[in-house]
């Protein structure tokens, strides 16, 4: 039998739904278009001719380091992201849908959006927030911290590829500190490791994968967000905004945490596109 690429489609995602894959044929359509050097819907322009051997080994190779836990973010090197597409690897997270959240808030709670905003995203990975802020906000300029130089590196390739580098500065650093000099801002965003360290080890494989530094969030998960909440009022103008993402179960806590600042807005937690509560945001009083 000839392997085309909907036989193989079809036979990888029934292997990747019996290992508990939730997006089997997704995923494989990704990595069959990844090894052929074409786009997903090329792939169904060719559904009939054979593959040949060295197209298939290719294939083979990436489908046997996703079912061994890699996501197919890191296999591929990019992930999408509003849109917009960012390069990843092993140094930084996986952007995800539910940080789009983030943008939503700032983009609703900034009334003028070619203002001249001067925005913090701090823990910035791989950018993505940063990136995708500086493109909607066409007149800001953002500053995005981060610990691991690695991460940095990767964030200002995603500045770059996305047409922002002018207006996106990327510093290695712990939190606020690399930005001390910018403050006070217009809009303070993160999307810090909020993890609880027991319950990493519980995560699925291809999370854990990902950096511990981006995930461990100390004891209870909320170390990140604590010193956040904290510096918030003094870095920011008044009426600036400050957004923080966070787990499912954390609203309250960082609710309580920037309420206890009493220097903002009661603060209000905003859902997912799940419907779960995942970001929290107040105002400089
Ligand atoms: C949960 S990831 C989020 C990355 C990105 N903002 C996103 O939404 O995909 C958290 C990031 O914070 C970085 N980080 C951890 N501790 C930090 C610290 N003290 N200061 C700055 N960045 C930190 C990690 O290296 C990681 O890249």
């Amino acid at each position: 039998m000839a392997w085309t690429p909907l036989k193989v489609l079809d036979w990888t995602a029934r292997r990747f739904a019996e290992a508990g894959i939730e997006a089997a044929r997704l995923e494989a359509q990704v990595l069959l278009a990844h090894a052929l050097g074409c786009t997903r819907v090329q792939l169904y322009t060719g559904f009939d001719r054979p593959l040949e051997e060295s197209e298939l080994a290719g294939y083979r190779g990436l489908i046997k380091r996703r079912l061994a836990g890699e996501s197919v973010a890191y296999l591929v090197g990019e992930q999408e992201f509003w849109s917009l597409s960012f390069v990843v690897d092993g140094s930084v997270l996986v952007p995800r849908r539910d940080t789009e959240t983030v943008i939503e808030v700032v983009r609703d709670e900034l009334g003028d959006r070619a203002a001249s905003w001067r925005v913090v995203d701090a823990c910035t990975g791989s950018g993505c927030i940063a990136v995708t802020l500086a493109r909607e906000l066409p007149a800001a300029q953002v500053w995005a911290t981060e610990l691991s130089p690695e991460a940095a590196a990767i964030a200002v390739r995603n500045a770059e590829r996305n047409g922002v580098a002018a207006r996106v500065d990327v510093r290695v650093g712990d939190l606020l500190e690399p930005v001390a000099a910018e403050l006070p801002v217009d809009v303070l965003v993160a999307n810090p490791p909020y993890i609880a360290t027991d319950v990493i080890a519980g995560l699925p494989l291809d999370v854990r994968r990902e950096p511990h530094l981006a995930l461990d969030g100390g004891a209870d998960g909320l170390d990140l967000l604590r010193r956040l909440a904290a510096a918030a009022p003094a870095a920011l103008r008044p009426g600036g905004l400050v957004a923080f993402e966070h787990g499912f179960d954390q609203g309250p806590a960082v609710r309580a945490l920037l309420d206890a600042t009493g220097a903002l807005t009661p603060a209000v937690t905003r859902p997912d596109l799940g419907g779960r509560p995942r970001v929290t945001h107040a105002r400089r009083r």
